[in-house]
């Protein structure tokens, strides 16, 4: 077994960690990864590819505006959707799931990495550039109460976007927001009437409307059920789900409800503290997780059936703060497979089976 190798291995060497050198030598190496995947062509089957992205909120600055201290929410994120796809992306609050949702549809400019939609690299592009392309990248956010102006009615809320982006011609917007309205389970008299007047879930229908009512071929959907009544949370993926099918869209599928994105993802990321640590097919996921952050969020999911014996796997511990992750895997003071080198030496992301990867040293030499 793997961790009983690396145990005898650091008997045997009495292993002393130069923990500088060795963060050197991970960064250079991380550096040296990315250099080679940027000049690799972009893959003409992906509608969006995400190559070492990394986000950083600077946290202390000098008056002459050099940064001291930075929060590394999103670090060296990789991975590529296809369309008609879901990708959902799961972890612990706090993990960078929204950050990473907003870099990649740069309503937060990225501080490294690429991203590619449709083939075009959009990683530098102005306002301006991006104007055409962000009628085909939309969100979704949590909060169906915040986000909607208070004082249009849904008719003017749905057809705002529909009149900027020139959508249909003048004289159709109207007809083109109640078939709209009609596909997303809204009554057409709602047309009149104030967001006010609407539940949450109702509420959430007008937002997925006027995400929506551009084309968009990607969607990210930011926890877009968990404020609401489970009941509806069922109404609401389904409705996600049918749309999906319709117009062929791709999903980022930001959740920390593990069910949820079981139902309904094709593939799954696993984030903590800002780093991917798995990703593959939502069957290689769920049937055979490799890193134990993923094992033991999986334990947490309560089982309906008593006879089957799952090996759980504790997560105990507070998260670390993301302005000070731990040295080595971010994830050693919480796992329960901890050896002395993850203290020292961050894991590589690898794919260690066709389109399953994971980021931990138990996994090296299997
Ligand atoms: N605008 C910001 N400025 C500074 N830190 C931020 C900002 N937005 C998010 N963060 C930090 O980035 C980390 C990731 O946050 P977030 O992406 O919201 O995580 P999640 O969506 O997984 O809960 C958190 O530590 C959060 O405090
Ligand atoms: S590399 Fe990280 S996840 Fe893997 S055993 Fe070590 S601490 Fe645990
Ligand atoms: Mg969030």
């Amino acid at each position: 077994m793997a961790e009983e190798k690396i145990l005898e291995a650091e008997e045997a060497l009495q292993v002393q960690y130069d923990d500088e050198a060795e963060k050197q030598k991970y960064l250079e190496a991380k550096k040296a990864r990315a250099e080679e995947d940027f000049k690799k062509p972009f893959d003409p089957n992906a509608l969006l590819e995400v190559r070492h992205l990394r986000k950083a909120f600077p946290l202390k600055k000098t008056i002459t505006g050099k940064v001291l201290q930075e929060l590394v929410a999103v670090d060296d994120v990789s991975f590529k959707l296809h369309a008609g796809e879901t990708i959902g992306i799961v972890g612990e609050s706090g993990c960078g799931k929204t950050t990473m949702g907003r870099t990649i549809l740069k309503l937060h400019p990225s501080n490294g990495g690429q991203i590619i939609f449709n083939g075009e690299d959009i990683t530098n592009y102005k306002t301006k550039q991006m104007r055409e392309i962000r009628k085909k990248m939309q969100i979704i956010f949590q909060d169906p109460y915040s986000s909607l102006p208070p004082r249009s009615t849904v008719g003017g809320i749905l057809s705002e976007p529909v009149n900027v982006h020139k959508i249909v011609p003048k004289a159709e917007v109207k007809d083109y927001v109640l078939d709209l309205m009609d596909k997303c389970g809204l009554r057409d008299y709602y047309y009149e009437r104030y967001p006010h007047e609407f539940s949450g879930g109702q509420r959430q229908r007008i937002c997925i409307a006027r995400a929506l009512s551009v084309n968009p071929q990607l969607v990210v959907c930011d926890e877009p059920v968990s404020a609401l009544d489970v009941s509806i949370q069922a109404q609401i993926i389904n409705l996600l789900k049918e749309l999906q099918e319709s117009m062929n869209l791709a999903y980022l599928f930001i959740s920390h409800d593990l069910s949820v994105v079981k139902f309904i993802s094709d593939k799954i990321g696993v984030m903590y503290l800002g780093s991917m640590v798995e990703f593959g097919s939502k069957h290689d996921i769920f049937a055979n997780p490799l890193h134990p952050y993923t094992k033991a969020l999986f334990s947490a999911i309560p089982n309906p059936n008593p006879d089957i014996k799952m090996n759980r796997i504790p997560l105990t511990g507070d998260i670390p703060s993301p302005a000070n992750p731990p040295k080595g895997c971010r994830f050693h003071t919480r796992c329960p497979y901890a050896k002395e080198i993850c203290k020292h030496i961050t894991p590589e992301y690898k794919e260690y089976e066709p389109g399953h990867f994971a980021a931990c040293h138990l996994l090296e030499g299997n």
